[in-house]
């Protein structure tokens, strides 16, 4: 077991009778003797598993299987957390994350599996990515892409956690707030943030610390704590009071673990830049290892709407949850447990629903077991009952995502739709889907990913084909949390490949992601999503959440498409007029010729260059080319066209940005290792590219000299 975890409970090992021969050494000739293991030898071995125990065996299925995946898991599940915890106690999320080298730990040569303790020859070095390459920083400090632990840190300003809950939360697998409820959250499980500190203890031997205050009044505690695996119970290092310097509540958590960072696709970066396109109102400050600082500005000053929690629909339980649901109910009758159990069942409802199984509704729950139980399960199949409610869900909207698209994703057109509500297995879920697309010459910058970034590839990541870099990108989105792994294995992807995008004057090739500057945002927004594992990276192929995608693609591509055909159009107008003109000047110097110099060139090549113009589409066309206000594609509601004049449409107003607030300084008794200087200085020290942000507009200072609105073509 690795450095810090803890000592497991002595095991008892059953005696074995006889102790067999190996075959090697059983004497020549003589069969080697069989043991049989009896049922008695099995019992004593037989005993409960801890759920920390089988997952610390079986991290991958948390989404801890690579150091890279380590390090953007562990940093997801903080900030899905943070926003949760935010939303539910509407506040409007003001979180930041910071990423730090691990003090202690400087970075070997070269760091990786395959090369790890011996020095790259020439060759090697040329085929590791740029990024991999041993480097050496300023004075010497070797680069933060070699560096292998790492301190992640996660400070919200959410309620807090109360001071008795801090050690189960962080420190007990399967514990939370969110898995018996039926309500749109981004944490399901309860086993988010405990395993984050759990892989960090498994790599590092390191503690879990967190601050946190949840009340103004009251000092904010801090506590240090590991997980005992063998029980599944926290065990608490150091806990005291500590001050908190920042305005209200909040909680600060710290993690160290082994990892390794990179940019590119799958990223950190690449994480919270989505996360920030699907959470405009969210205002995230993230400093990456190099100490630099990207500031994610709030688009939206509203929090979403708050979803209201659900009971379950009788049409999406199985058997064995009906059967529980009998045993736990606080009602005596089964009519009365129908209706008050279960939504959309009326006590008339109730009552059919009785009538079919054959029971009386004052029959007495305790007594519904066996076939009684079923026939009540196949009764519920049989009624006719309301879809569920809907406002159990909190789509982001259409104007929320025109603003995220509009602020990370430099585009002309940008359009949004969000579809009514749908059900699958009685689960309530909406689809949006955004599609941002710059055209021309005025080619799309997709993001703060840039194509030098995309490689190296993580393990356990697919590599980009040939080409593959001219193809649309894809945003993967359920419960606003962006979904980074597994897009092949995704409804989502399947259902945008199944589009025929050409239809919409967009090239694709055979079952393949669309072509061009094209970015296509999609969310689904359940109760439950259907994820196709525990590490939450696809969501499975359900018919009806496939037919929903679909049709919101086919929307939003209707209108790209008017926008895509038209400014085509008036370009080949455009370039046909240039052709005639290019032989006007010709044709009239020959026709004064052929006159024997009685004709009137310049007059005659006015009338040309009339004819040529009004041929060609006159004016429209110059509007269109020039994508002058008047003529660009109608801007509509959730549509937002750039123009040089200007964006027109659902342009956001950015709500007012509060001074930025530097990070908060240590808390005491926080002693975390690798602790920087203030973020904001390290990122005007060093506007260099790796400083994406820097180069993009998403810094502060940056944001300033290219104001959205006034971009120019
Ligand atoms: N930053 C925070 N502020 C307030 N409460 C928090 C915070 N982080 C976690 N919690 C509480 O701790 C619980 C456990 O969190 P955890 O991430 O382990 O599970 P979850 O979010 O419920 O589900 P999932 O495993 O899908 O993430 C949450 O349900 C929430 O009640
Ligand atoms: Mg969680």
């Amino acid at each position: 077991m690795a450095a810090g975890a803890l000592p497991k409970k002595k095991e008892t090992r059953p005696e074995l009778k006889e102790v067999p021969p190996s075959r090697s050494t059983a004497p020549a000739g003589e069969p080697a003797k069989v043991i049989r293991v009896t049922a008695e030898d099995l019992a004593k071995k037989q005993r409960e598993i801890s759920v920390s125990e089988f997952f610390a065996k079986n991290r991958h299925l948390l989404g801890f299987d690579s150091p890279r995946k380590a390090l953007l898991t562990a940093v997801k599940e903080a900030v899905d957390n943070s926003l949760d915890a935010c939303e539910e106690a509407r506040i409007l999320p003001d979180i930041e994350v910071k990423i730090e080298v691990a003090n202690g730990n400087p970075p070997s040569p070269v760091q990786g599996s395959a090369t790890a303790g011996k020095l790259p020859n020439a060759q090697d070095a040329k085929r590791l990515p740029a990024e991999a390459k041993p480097q050496t920083g300023e004075g010497g400090k070797a680069s933060v892409f070699q560096a292998d632990r790492f301190v992640v840190t996660v400070i919200d300003n959410g309620p807090g956690i109360v001071p008795e809950q801090i050690g189960r939360i962080f420190a007990k697998l399967l514990y939370g707030s969110k898995f018996h409820r039926l309500r749109m959250s981004r944490g399901q499980q309860g086993i988010g943030i405990s395993a984050a500190g759990l892989y960090g203890q498994l790599t590092t031997g390191k503690p879990v610390k967190v601050t946190s205050r949840f009340s103004e009044k009251k000092p904010a505690r801090y506590v240090e704590i590991l997980i005992d695996t063998a029980k599944n119970e926290p065990r608490v290092l150091s806990n005291k009071e500590a001050a908190w310097d920042r305005p209200g509540t909040g909680t600060r958590v710290s993690i160290e673990l082994e990892g390794r960072y990179q940019k590119g696709r799958t990223s950190v970066d690449e994480f919270l830049e989505q996360t920030s396109v699907a959470n405009p109102h969210a205002r995230i400050v993230y400093v990456n290892p190099e100490g630099q600082q990207t500031v994610f500005e709030r688009m939206v000053g509203e929090l979403p709407a708050a979803p209201r929690e659900i009971k379950p629909h009788p049409y999406g339980i199985e058997l064995g949850v009906l059967l529980k649901m009998l045993r736990d109910t606080k009602s005596h009758w089964v009519g009365g447990f129908l209706a008050s159990d279960f939504s959309r069942v009326s006590p008339k409802v109730a009552a059919e629903i009785c009538q079919k199984a054959g029971l009386d509704s004052k029959h007495l729950v305790r007594k519904i077991h066996g076939e009684a139980a079923e026939n009540l399960y196949r009764a519920i199949q049989q009624t006719k009952i309301m879809n569920p409610p809907t406002d159990c869900l909190s789509p982001i909207g259409e104007k929320a995502i025109l603003a995220g698209l509009y602020k990370q994703i430099k585009g002309d057109f940008y359009t949004a739709v969000t579809r009514s509500p749908a059900v699958y297995r009685g689960n309530p879920f909406v689809i949006e889907v955004g599609l941002a697309y710059g055209t021309g010459q005025a080619a799309m910058q997709q993001s703060l990913v840039e194509e030098d970034d995309v490689l190296p590839v993580a393990e356990g990541e697919e590599k980009e084909k040939e080409g593959e870099s001219q193809l649309a990108r894809l945003m993967r989105f359920a419960n606003r949390v962006p979904l980074l792994y597994q897009p092949g294995a995704c409804a989502v992807t399947k259902a945008v490949v199944d589009t025929s995008w050409r239809n919409y004057g967009i090239s694709q090739s055979r079952g393949a992601l669309p072509q061009g500057p094209l970015v296509i945002f999609v969310h689904m927004a359940s109760v439950w999503v259907p994820f196709t594992s525990e590490s939450k990276e696809a969501v499975a192929d359900y018919d009806e959440i496939r037919k929903e995608i679909r049709l919101a693609l086919n929307e939003a591509g209707r209108r790209l498409s008017s926008f895509v055909r038209r400014r085509e159009r008036a370009q080949m107008e455009f370039k046909r007029r240039n052709v005639f003109e290019a032989y006007i000047e010709e044709v009239a110097e020959a026709c004064k010729r052929l006159k024997k110099g009685k004709l009137d060139a310049e007059d005659l090549k006015k009338r040309l260059q009339k004819i040529a113009h009004s041929i060609t589409g006159g004016e429209k066309t110059d509007e269109l080319v020039n994508g002058s206000k008047e003529e660009a594609a109608p801007a509509q509601e959730s549509t937002i066209v750039v123009t040089p004049e200007g964006a027109q449409g659902a342009v956001p107003e950015a709500p007012p940005v509060p001074p930025l607030a530097g990070p908060p300084a240590p808390v005491s008794g926080q002693a975390t290792a690798g602790e920087r200087a203030p973020s904001a200085a390290v990122a005007n020290d060093k506007p260099a590219k790796a400083a994406t942000a820097g180069a993009k507009g998403k810094t502060a200072e940056s944001k300033k000299e290219t104001p959205r609105g006034k971009r120019k073509r």
